[in-house]
């Protein structure tokens, strides 16, 4: 250690991070590359062992551009499977702390905030996975609500999203109160356009000469179908279903749901990671928790719960994306046609 409180090597800054300690006991076996999502699905270049073995070497400037820093989203499906049980994610997140206050940036796109519409409720910072989001106050420009068109200038609070910190889950986007919260690539307009653009016509009804057919649309995380065989069943899923991809099953909000089974969608389906295995940590938790009260809303409208439901993918899954819609599809097909009537008050 250097007379400065600073350790002097970067694994020491490392290690000194909590989290960041047993860096050391990383004998380089590559178990955590073999879980890692990230790796397979978006970058090849991802790899945690890589990562300790750069700090290791005090490597620090490879380290702190490495995407490795930057994509960790602290699943931990790494975790369990290292022979050391070095928690991987908290090395990571050390590393990553240490290359913000070095001034690096996250590459990633972070959620937005409105900050006129906002009224800094704080749900967004409560629910939020990774701690991204914060209470702040200074002066917003929003409209004039004594003169149409002008704007005028106000010190107010609202929410701002630390970018170095955001993942992109879309969790506060989906839990904002005031809907001011957006994630690019899954705001709510781009969700609901998905739903929409959806084409019925090629392969359904599906048998050519049945009276009536179900329609159900599927909202599935894009990080839950993991096997082959569920991937091509994601490709090619039965005539009666149409899937919409979502970063999360967290994404999901009731007003998707109800507003699927409103435009004449027989049945809707939730489809997220098994529990401890969100890639965003408990955002499937969540969705079923909001699914669970989209049931009593859906009991207020008169329609059956059962038009509603969510499922966990499991991990070892072979062939239960296909069984999951074909059972959805039987659910919809004994519930028959939906009849929207909602009877409130
Ligand atoms: Fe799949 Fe959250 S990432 S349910």
């Amino acid at each position: 250690m250097a007379h400065s409180d600073k350790p002097e090597t970067f694994a020491d800054q490392v290690r000194a991070i909590p989290g960041g300690e047993h860096l050391e006991l990383c004998y380089s076996c590559g178990t955590c590359v073999s879980k890692c999502l990230i790796q397979q699905r978006i970058e090849p270049e991802y790899n945690p062992r890589r990562l300790l073995r750069l700090v290791m070497l005090g490597m620090e400037e490879e380290a702190f551009s490495s995407p490795t820093t930057w994509l960790c989203s602290e699943c931990d499906l790494c975790y369990p499977a290292c022979p050391q049980q070095i928690h991987i994610s908290g090395v990571i997140g050390a590393v990553k702390q240490l290359a913000v206050e070095a001034g690096h940036t996250s590459p990633l796109t972070p959620a937005r905030v409105d900050t006129a519409a906002c009224f800094a409720c704080g749900t967004c910072i409560e629910v939020c996975p990774y701690k991204a989001i914060s209470r702040v106050s200074g002066a917003v420009e929003i409209a004039d609500p004594m003169a149409r068109g002008s704007t005028l200038v106000v010190e107010k609070e609202y929410a701002q999203v630390d970018p170095n910190l955001c993942m992109g889950c879309g969790l506060c986007a989906s839990s904002c109160l005031a809907s001011c919260i957006t994630l690019d690539g899954y705001t709510d307009a781009q969700i609901d356009g998905q739903a929409r653009a959806v084409d019925w016509s090629p392969g359904w009804p599906a048998p050519a000469d049945a009276e009536w057919s179900p329609r159900v649309l599927a909202f599935v995380c894009n990080w839950s179908v993991r096997a082959e065989a569920d991937l091509a069943h994601l490709a090619a899923p039965p005539p009666e279903v149409r899937v919409v991809s979502v970063p999360c099953s967290s994404r999901v909000t009731p007003t998707f749901l109800v507003t699927a089974l409103q435009k004449g969608i027989d049945g809707v389906l939730v489809v997220g990671c098994q529990p401890g295995e969100c890639h965003y940590k408990e955002g499937n938790r969540v969705e079923q928790a909001r699914l669970a009260m989209t049931r009593n809303l859906l009991d207020l409208l008169g329609l059956e719960e059962r038009r509603v439901q969510f499922a966990w993918l499991p991990t070892d899954s072979r062939g239960a994306l296909s069984r999951l819609f074909k059972q959805v599809v039987s659910d919809v097909c004994a519930l028959g046609p939906v009849a929207w009537k909602p009877e409130l008050g």
